[in-house]
């Protein structure tokens, strides 16, 4: 395999220690549920706001490697038209790009989904990177449901995807961000989301070797393994933190550059928490940390408001859980 030194010092910029990954890449409609919970309208200026606020807060280049944008974001300019991606650039932050369009039923298998976006990759690719962006993000939904759900054919097909779009991201210069999310909602236990987990990432990695992707070029996001959130029991960071590293180690090749944390759902002050008793159990193969949204963001936004006069204010919130995010990364807290 041709080594593309390019694409392993994007990767090593992304996972520098005690750093992170921001994903501001909600599309147009789910920043509106950003916006609705600071009772502001779904609007492109709101929108513009919300991000602006994001990107410019004071010292998050301490703890934030990365940022995650959507299309429309990654276009996008502040007040002065400096767009966001020169912006972030400058501030030693690389920018990313959501490219996944969303999710399908798949045909034939309740309640499974597979990701959407592989036509005209290569092309968007090339555009994204003329944009700014250095790595990317493709995310998978799995869902947990009964014994049955969900099924290998499911996991498989999206395994497939995920290996089409990463060999054309690296052949790009662009870092994939592998992301088969298992997601958190449902009342499944610890042991079988660990099992769901674990299957997904071997189905995962045996994928991307048979399709010649470069692993050392690549990024695993991941769920923390954690019971359902409707389960009667709820998982303690040491479990989490436990059941999450046995996971990797009975799938993750060691070549892979490094794996990020999505949080899924969980509070922020949990996902800071596990990740924190993740980090504790020592040095691993891979180095490991955060990338999340909603518990990054949501201090932010409540402490914003929506409100002009609480902006500084908002600033703060988010340079504070970027530092606590940074110390837990580090077993720090
Ligand atoms: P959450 O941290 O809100 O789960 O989002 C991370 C992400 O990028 C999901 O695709």
């Amino acid at each position: 395999m041709k080594k593309n030194t390019k694409l392993y010092e994007t990767a090593a910029a992304l996972l520098e220690t005690g750093k992170g990954i921001l994903a501001a890449d909600e599309s147009d409609s789910t920043a509106g549920k950003r916006l609705s919970m600071v009772h502001l309208p779904n609007e492109p200026e709101h929108r513009r706001n919300f991000r602006e606020l994001l990107f410019t807060a004071p010292d998050i280049e301490k703890y934030i490697s990365g940022v995650i944008l959507y299309d429309s974001t990654l276009r996008e300019a502040t007040k002065e038209s400096i767009p966001f991606a020169d912006v972030l650039t400058a501030r030693g932050i690389v920018p990313g790009i959501k490219v996944d369009l969303g999710t399908k039923d798949l045909e034939g298998f309740k309640g499974e989904v597979v990701s959407q976006g592989l036509d005209n990759l290569a092309e968007r690719f090339a555009e994204y990177y003329d944009l700014g962006a250095r790595f990317a993000k493709w995310r998978a939904v799995i869902t947990i449901d009964d014994e049955e759900t969900p099924t290998d054919a499911a996991i498989k097909m999206n395994c497939i995807m995920l290996a089409r779009y990463a060999q054309i991201a690296q052949a790009s210069n662009i870092v994939p961000i592998v992301e088969p999310e298992v997601i958190h909602e449902g009342d499944h236990s610890l042991e079988r989301a660990e099992m769901v987990t674990t299957r997904t990432l071997q189905i995962l990695f045996q994928t991307l070797i048979e399709y010649k992707v470069d692993l050392a070029g690549l990024i695993l996001k991941s769920s923390m393994v954690l019971a359902g959130n409707a389960h009667s029991e709820q998982t303690t960071p040491e479990e989490v933190a436990n059941a999450t590293l046995r996971t990797f180690h009975m799938s993750v090749p060691h070549t892979c550059a490094g794996i990020v944390f999505l949080s899924g759902g969980q509070t922020p002050e949990r996902s800071t928490d596990n990740l924190n008793a993740i980090a504790k159990l020592g040095e691993q193969p891979w180095p490991i940390t955060y990338s999340y949204s909603r518990a990054i963001e949501e201090p932010m936004l409540k402490a914003w408001g929506g409100k002009p006069e609480n902006e500084e204010a908002a600033k703060e919130a988010l340079r504070a859980t970027c530092e606590r995010n940074s110390l837990a990364s580090l077993g720090k807290l």
